[in-house]
């Protein structure tokens, strides 16, 4: 199996999100959560952002030693010179540098020409060599870019000695199966992209983000930029938890990570509040109802064997198990297991009809029946007899 490095960016670019700010110490402690999780880099700021941003890299650095540390800067001297400083106790670091290369950022957002923009590139991967051994080039908006000028570019930024090469869809326009052929185009034109290891950075804006970065993986990226939740600017990034569940799910595509997924719920609920922005319930993997099953005709082939409906195992992303939910949508099959569950066995059909009518009458006055009403459920029963 190959690996694909999982890139964490929920402290940089998934805490951009309005009202979702974080203090140093919660960064701490989502920070020691994706090295226990098993990321194999953290984006922990921007270091020239701000004083916090700044202290909070540096407080990062000291706190966890096993994933690689990474600052952000924009392609200015001064940028790389304060990350590379707020870099100083990472064990394993890295700068992170670039600049846009759509005519759109070329012309209209940084106002210069094509190789102006190509040379400003190369200028920050060297003099962040200087500093640090390992630099990630990012071409923003490359999702939109000229593909020729973007195999120019990083010709040259690996030339200038960029060990990785991030290929950012900055506004989340790319269709999957376009976006994996301009990673198969940069594979194949791109003359010493062997020196370098592609990496993948997709926004959610059309819903796409995870399609698109599973697509340039099968197309030969071999990093991930990824954040929990799928937390983000706008509509967000790529989801971790996605990302690696797809690719532990598709063996046939031939890479795994080093994420340990049964810490994948706790790590989730852990963002969720401390960023203090929920996470929807049907959101795939970590939402409420991921592993919750509510239609009757789900729940019977589910409850005769799960694999029917489930092409995960709860515990395998720590959930404890999947729900059997009960309401006006139930069967008989589902309102026999609760009631199994919860210490009433009934193997008499008659019985379990006479309890199944009423159970209805109840389901239909009350959204949801949980246990308490189950129990409410069998006493009456008891009473009548
Ligand atoms: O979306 C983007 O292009 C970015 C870059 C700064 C890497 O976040
Ligand atoms: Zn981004």
């Amino acid at each position: 199996m190959d690996k694909v490095y999982i890139f964490d960016t929920t402290l940089r670019d998934g805490e951009q999100v309005p009202g979702c700010q974080l203090n140093t110490e919660e960064k701490i402690e989502i920070a020691k959560a994706l090295e226990a999780l098993g990321v194999d880099i953290i984006e922990a700021g921007f270091p020239i952002s701000s004083p916090g941003d700044y202290k909070s890299v540096i407080e990062i650095s000291k706190a966890v030693s096993e994933p690689v540390i990474c600052g952000l800067t924009r392609a200015k001297e001064k940028d790389i010179e304060v990350a590379a400083d707020a870099l100083r106790f990472a064990k394993r670091k890295r700068i992170h540098t670039g600049i846009g290369v759509s005519d759109l950022h070329v012309l209209t957002k940084l106002r210069s020409t094509h190789d102006k923009v190509l040379q400003q590139g190369v200028d920050a991967v060297k003099y962040a060599k200087k500093y640090v051994e390992d630099v990630e080039f990012y071409a923003e908006d490359a999702g939109r870019a000229d593909l020729n000028y973007l195999v120019r570019v990083i010709e040259a930024v690996i030339d200038a000695g960029a060990t990785v090469i991030n290929i950012p869809d900055t506004t989340g326009y790319n269709l999957p199966w376009i976006f994996g052929e301009k990673i198969k185009s940069i594979m194949e034109n791109v003359k010493n992209v062997h020196k370098a290891i592609i990496s993948v950075h997709c926004h959610n804006d059309l819903g796409l983000a995870t399609a698109n970065t599973i697509s340039g993986i099968a197309n030969g990226a071999r990093q991930a930029e990824v954040t929990l939740n799928g937390v983000g600017e706008r509509a967000g990034n790529t989801s971790l938890e996605e990302t690696v569940m797809i690719l532990k799910c598709h063996k046939h595509l031939g890479v795994d990570t080093n994420v340990n997924t049964k810490l994948l719920k706790p790590t989730s609920e852990l963002v969720s509040s401390m960023m203090r922005m929920p996470v929807q319930a049907n959101k795939a993997i970590v939402g409420k109802n991921a592993f919750a099953h509510s239609s009757g005709i789900h729940q019977d082939g589910f409850l005769k064997n799960r694999d029917n409906y489930e092409v995960i195992k709860p515990e395998d992303v720590g959930v404890e198990r999947s729900d059997i939910i009960l309401t006006a949508r139930s069967g008989r099959h589902a309102l026999k297991y609760r009631l199994e569950s919860i210490g009433f066995k009934i193997d008499d059909p008659e019985k379990l009809s006479r309890l199944y009518d009423k159970f209805l009458d109840m389901a239909d006055r009350k959204k949801q029946i949980e246990d308490a009403d189950l129990r409410i459920l069998m006493k009456s029963e008891m009473v009548k007899k």
